[in-house]
């Protein structure tokens, strides 16, 4: 099983629009099982599969609505409250992942107020259990034998919740914008993708596939930067030979009525849809995640 992440501690880089991308390209165009999991307590990547409430217990957050499973009058479900979100790992209580339009897709989504909890934890001891409750979890036999890939949407931060992604991933990819802020993000993310890097097990490896350029304009800044990137020894070999322009169809198919809902819904000859399978076929190297 692969376990594919999107990370990069600065916000608005298109960490849930790649996501989201990657998600419906396996499950919608190649009708492969994938989990869809939302590690961000904004919970953007669940409200685009489904319809997120608000949390009476924190009125900013979001949480899942009922299961679809969920059965009051049965036994078995009498010390389930009925919904369930992949911050259940945190309270040792199972996931249930939720199904979605897409047929082969499912979604572990989010849960504003208790993934805040466990990024909130500081002490040392509580810390290392967050680290490794995402992990023990993709390890589970159910999931195991269920999904062929995972895709995991972060939260812009380096606390506990992305260090506990980049512990249970089996692939990276930083997206960013070509200006100054959002790299000084990519070098976040590739300091602790070294840090994992050394302490992993040796048959387990922690493959940073890239850093994807994302909104990029034909404009002398993201140029300057995505030259001097390319050009920069140690980053150089990590920036991905494709990019993703910025077009206004990402934006728009974000909204809950976007009709269509996916980009993979576009024409092939769209040049958003164009460039979305550009950069999955450059995927399909060896070199990189998925198989021909
Ligand atoms: N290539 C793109 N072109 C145009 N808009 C984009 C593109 N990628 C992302 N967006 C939009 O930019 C905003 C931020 O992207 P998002 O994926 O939510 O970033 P993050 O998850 O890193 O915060 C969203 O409104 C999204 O629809
Ligand atoms: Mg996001």
């Amino acid at each position: 099983m692969k376990i594919i992440a999107f990370l990069n501690n600065k916000g608005g880089v298109g960490k849930t629009t790649c996501s989201r991308t990657m998600a419906e390209y396996l499950s919608k165009v190649k009708k492969k099982p994938t989990l869809a999991i939302d590690f961000d307590p904004q919970c953007n990547f669940s409200h685009q599969y489904l319809k997120m409430e608000i949390d009476p217990a924190s009125p900013e957050g979001l949480m899942p609505p009922i299961h679809p499973d969920f059965n009051p009058d049965d036994p078995d479900d009498t010390d389930w409250d009925g919904r369930s979100s992949i911050a259940e790992i945190f309270y040792g209580q199972g996931v249930v992942p939720y199904p979605t339009y897409i047929e082969h897709l499912d979604l572990a989504p989010g849960h504003a107020d208790k993934l805040l909890a466990a990024e909130a934890v500081r002490k040392t001891e509580v810390v290392e259990k967050v680290h490794k409750q995402l992990t023990n979890f993709l390890n589970s036999p159910d999931v195991r034998s269920t999904y062929e890939t995972v895709v995991i949407d972060t939260a812009p931060s380096k606390g506990p919740l992305t260090v506990s992604v980049i512990k249970a991933a089996t692939h990276i990819i930083i997206p960013s914008v070509m200006e100054e802020q959002p790299v000084q993000g990519i070098y976040g993310m590739l300091q602790l993708w070294m840090q994992e890097s050394l302490t992993r097990e040796k048959n387990r490896p922690l493959q940073l596939i890239g850093i994807l350029p994302n909104m990029f304009k034909q404009t002398r800044l993201h140029k300057d930067i995505l030259t001097s990137l390319q050009d920069n020894t140690a980053i150089g070999k990590y920036i991905m030979p494709v990019k993703l322009s910025q077009r206004i169809v990402f934006a728009e198919i974000d909204s809950e009525d976007a009709n269509p809902r996916s980009i993979f819904d576009f024409q092939g000859n769209h040049v958003a849809a164009q460039e979305a399978n550009g950069w999955l076929e450059v995927m399909k190297d060896p070199l990189y995640f998925l198989k021909k």
